[in-house]
């Protein structure tokens, strides 16, 4: 090979590299905040907001939780919610409970049977600005959920309610007395 077409080489491959670093500096710049989010160690002792169940492909039971700042907000109807709110969705695959049915004339009881994931909505307006103030992250397992543009789906959907609701900001769940 020439030194010619060896520096050309090397050029090429620098180029390719710096196009590669930039198209990811871009990837990321367009995802919102999933990575950026962690779980709070101690979500599981939060108090509770309410509760949901899915039906369909989901077919889970739910509970949302929030953290001290989020609950204050929840029982005094303060919108928009103030930055530090964390809210917390756990959820569990919704099945019926032979055990309990044994105790039962006939079958009716479901329960929580084993975990799905566990989504997080945190309301900080400035490391959060693009998207409302609200950054998301999901988790299985306690490990975060790495799906590309998944922050971003989070957002596109409770922006929808926003758009129908918005007073909610951007939050669905209110808080079951
Ligand atoms: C297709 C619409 C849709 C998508 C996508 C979606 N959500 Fe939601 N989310 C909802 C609805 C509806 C509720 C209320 C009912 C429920 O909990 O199932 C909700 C509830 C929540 C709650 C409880 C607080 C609240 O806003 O009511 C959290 C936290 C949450 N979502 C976080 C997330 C995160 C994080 C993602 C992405 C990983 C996400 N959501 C994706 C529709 C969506």
């Amino acid at each position: 090979m020439t030194r010619m077409t060896t520096l050309g080489l090397a050029a090429g491959v620098l180029a390719l590299g710096v196009s590669v670093y930039g198209l990811s500096r871009t990837l990321h710049a367009q995802e919102p905040s999933a990575a950026e989010i962690t779980l709070p160690p101690d979500y599981r002792d939060w108090k509770l907001v309410s509760v949901a169940q899915e039906n369909g492909q989901n077919n889970d039971i739910r509970a949302i939780l929030g953290n001290g700042i989020a609950i204050e907000a929840f029982r005094n109807n303060v919108r928009p919610f103030p930055d530090g709110s964390v809210i917390v969705r756990l959820a569990w695959r919704y099945q019926s409970s032979a055990r309990n049915d044994a105790v039962f004339p006939a079958p009716q009881s479901f329960v929580a049977g084993p975990a799905t994931n566990v989504q997080i909505s945190v309301k900080d307006s400035r490391r959060f600005a693009e998207t409302a103030g609200w950054g998301y992250g999901q988790f299985e397992g306690g490990k975060p959920t790495q799906t590309p543009g998944l922050a971003k789906a989070c957002y596109a959907c409770h922006n929808k309610l926003q758009t129908l609701t918005p007073g909610a900001d951007y939050v669905f769940t209110d808080y079951s007395h």
